[in-house]
C-alpha cells in the first residue's frame, strides 16, 4: 500500500502544517532495563493517535505477526526474516527453525566452553589467548560492537577483528599475536565476499609461515573455525566441516550478531551472558507482538521517526552515545538501518511515494560536542538525533559520571529549548526533535534489548513505507564493477569508453607508481 494514500498521511500533514493547540505531552516506556524516552519528540496526544492510526491503516500489526511467524516477508529473495527465533525460547520457536536453532547453539556452546576451559587448545598444546574474527557489514558490525561494549581487562580471552579490504587492517591486527595461542574465525554468511576472504587468505598464509610444514595441516584444523551458510566454500578453503557453525538464509547478514556469527562473544564472555543477551532481545519481540500500538516502544519510535523525516524534512538521524563502551553504535546502526531502509522502490517494484530512511551517522560523546554540535544548534539543516546513555557505569568516578549525564540532558535541552539572546550569533533556534535512550547499566541483556529496539523500529519504518527492508541489492553494482577494473589496474587491459573516467585514474596510478 502507498502510506500516502492513507488518510492518515493526510492527518498528519494538516498537523504539521498548523500549528498544534496541545502541548507536546511526555511519554516514555520502560522495557526491561531499558527506558526510552520520547518527550522531547515535540509530538502532542492528538499527533501520537495519529501516527498509531497511520501504523494501522499500513497494517502494522499484521506485518508484525508475520514477520514473527516466519512468512517470506523478504519478498525479492522470498524468504522469511526469521533472527526473532533466535533469541527466542526454545519452545517458541517456528517448528521449521527450531531444530537447526538448538543443534547450532547447543555445538556453539560446546566449542566455547571448551575453549575458555581450556580443554580445546592450539595444536602445540597451548591455550588460545586471542581470538581473530574475521569477517564485514553483519559479520562483523555487531559482534565488535558487543565485544567492545562488555569486554573487561580481566577477560581470559581477548578478540580482535579484521573486516576492512585495506591490507593495513590485517596487518596491524596479527602484528604482535603467538600463532600457537591464536584461534581464527571465518565468518561469512556467503563465504564468497572479498573483503573476508582475501584477509582469511592473509591469515591463514601468516599462520603457515609460522608453523612447521610437517604440522600445517592439523595446526590449520586446530586454529580455524568458519560461521557460514555455504558449507562447500568452507570446505574448499581448507576448515574442518566439524569445525563449522551454520548461519541460514532466513536471517539476515546485519541481523545475524545472534546466530553463530556472535561466536566470539560466547568465547569471551561465556554461555550464561550470551544468553542474557538473546533474551534482553526477546523481551523487545514479545512486547513488539504483545503491547498495543500506543505502548508499544519500537512503534512509537518508528512512528516518532517517520514523522521527523517525512512531515519535518529530517535530512539525518545523529545517534550520539554517551557511553564510550558504545561508541560503535553509531557504525553498527548506519548498517541496520541504511541498508535495510535506504530504498527507492516499494514491495511491488513501484517508486515509493515519499523519502525514506535518511543519512544516520553519529559518535561518541562528549567528544562530538565540540565537534558538530555547533552544527546540531545553529546549523540550518533538520535532523533528529537519538540521545543513548547509561545510568550506572562500570567505573567508579561518580563526579566524572554524573557530568557526563549532565551533558547528555543539557544537550538534549538546549536542542528542545534552544535559547533566544539580542545577538543573532548567538541564538540556537531549539525546537529540534530528539529520543533519548538510558540503560540501567551496560549489562549483556541491556544491549540485546537496546539492539533488538532498533532492529524492529527499523522493521516497523520498513512496513511504513511498504519496503523491502531485508534485501540490499544496492550493493552489488559497486562491487560487479569493482572486478572490471581490477584487471585494468594490473594493466592486463583497458576499460571500454563507458568507463573513461575509471581509465583515466587508473592512468595516473600507473603514472603515480606501480601499486
Ligand atoms: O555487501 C553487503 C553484505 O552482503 C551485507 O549485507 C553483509 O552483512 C555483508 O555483505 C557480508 O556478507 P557475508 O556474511 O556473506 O560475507
Amino acid at each position: 500500500m502507498n502510506p500516502t494514500t492513507t488518510d492518515a498521511w493526510h492527518a498528519l500533514g494538516a498537523l504539521e502544517s498548523e500549528p498544534a493547540s496541545v502541548e507536546p505531552a511526555p511519554r516514555s516506556l520502560v522495557l526491561g532495563e531499558l527506558c526510552l524516552d520520547l518527550s522531547r519528540q515535540r509530538l502532542n496526544p492528538e499527533a501520537w493517535s495519529t501516527l498509531v492510526r497511520f501504523a494501522r491503516e499500513m497494517g502494522l500489526e499484521a506485518a508484525i505477526a508475520a514477520q514473527l511467524r516466519g512468512d517470506h516477508i523478504n519478498n525479492t529473495e522470498d524468504r522469511p526474516a526469521l533472527h526473532s527465533a533466535l533469541r527466542a525460547r526454545a519452545d517458541e520457536r517456528p517448528a521449521a527453525v527450531a531444530e537447526a536453532i538448538d543443534d547450532t547453539l547447543e555445538q556453539m556452546i560446546g566449542f566455547a566452553e571448551d575453549v575458555r576451559a581450556n580443554r580445546r587448545r592450539g595444536y602445540t598444546g597451548r591455550a588460545f589467548k586471542t581470538v581473530v574474527h574475521i569477517g564485514i557489514g553483519g559479520s562483523h558490525l555487531g559482534p565488535e560492537l558487543v565485544y567492545d561494549a562488555l569486554r573487561d581487562p580481566t577477560d581470559r580471552l581477548s578478540v580482535r577483528f579484521i573486516a576492512n579490504l585495506d591490507g593495513h587492517a590485517a596487518t596491524e591486527a596479527l602484528r604482535d599475536l603467538d600463532p600457537e595461542t591464536t584461534l581464527f574465525i571465518v565468518a561469512s554468511k556467503s563465504f564468497g565476499t572479498l573483503e573476508t576472504r582475501l584477509n582469511a587468505e592473509f591469515a591463514r598464509s601468516w599462520f603457515i609461515e609460522r608453523t612447521p610444514a610437517q604440522q600445517v595441516k592439523s595446526a590449520v584444523a586446530a586454529h580455524f573455525i568458519a560461521v557460514s551458510s555455504n558449507l562447500e566454500a568452507v570446505e574448499r578453503f581448507g576448515i574442518d566441516p566439524a569445525n563449522t557453525f551454520a548461519m541460514w538464509d532466513w536471517v539476515g547478514g546485519r541481523y545475524s550478531v545472534w546466530s553463530a556469527v556472535g561466536i566470539p562473544l560466547l568465547l569471551a564472555f561465556g554461555e550464561a551472558a550470551f544468553r542474557d543477551f538473546l533474551a534482553g532481545a526477546r523481551l523487545v519481540d514479545r512486547h513488539l507482538a504483545e503491547e498495543p500500538l500506543e505502548q508499544n516502544a519500537p512503534v512509537l519510535m518508528a512512528l516518532a521517526g517517520l514523522f521527523n523525516y517525512n512531515f519535518r524534512g529530517a535530512e539525518s538521524l545523529a545517534v550520539l552515545s554517551y557511553d564510550r563502551r558504545l561508541r560503535l553504535l553509531p557504525d553498527f546502526l548506519q548498517q541496520l538501518e541504511m541498508e535495510s531502509n535506504g530504498k527507492s522502490v516499494d514491495r511491488d517494484g513501484n517508486p515509493v511515494a515519499c523519502q525514506t530512511m535518511p543519512v544516520l551517522w553519529g559518535g561518541e560523546e562528549t567528544n562530538g560536542q565540540h565537534a558538530f554540535h555547533q552544527l546540531l544548534h545553529q546549523g540550518n539543516r533538520a535532523f533528529t538525533a537519538d540521545f543513548v546513555g547509561v545510568v550506572r557505569p562500570a567505573h567508579d568516578r561518580r563526579e566524572q559520571h554524573l557530568w557526563q549525564l549532565a551533558n547528555l540532558l543539557g544537550q538534549a535541552e538546549a536542542m528542545e529549548q534552544g535559547d533566544d539572546p539580542a545577538d543573532p550569533a548567538r541564538r540556537v533556534a531549539g525546537a529540534r526533535p530528539t529520543t533519548t535512550i538510558l540503560l540501567r547499566e551496560l549489562s549483556p541483556s541491556a544491549l540485546g534489548t537496546l539492539l533488538a529496539l532498533y532492529e524492529q523500529k527499523v522493521f516497523c519504518q520498513g512496513v511504513f513505507w511498504n519496503i523491502n527492508s531485508f534485501d540490499q541489492w544496492g550493493v552489488e553494482l559497486g562491487k560487479k564493477l569493482a572486478e572490471r577494473v581490477f584487471p585494468a589496474l594490473q594493466g592486463d587491459e583497458r576499460l571500454d569508453e563507458r568507463s573513461g573516467n575509471s581509465q583515466r585514474l587508473i592512468d595516473h596510478i600507473h603514472d603515480l607508481g606501480s601499486a
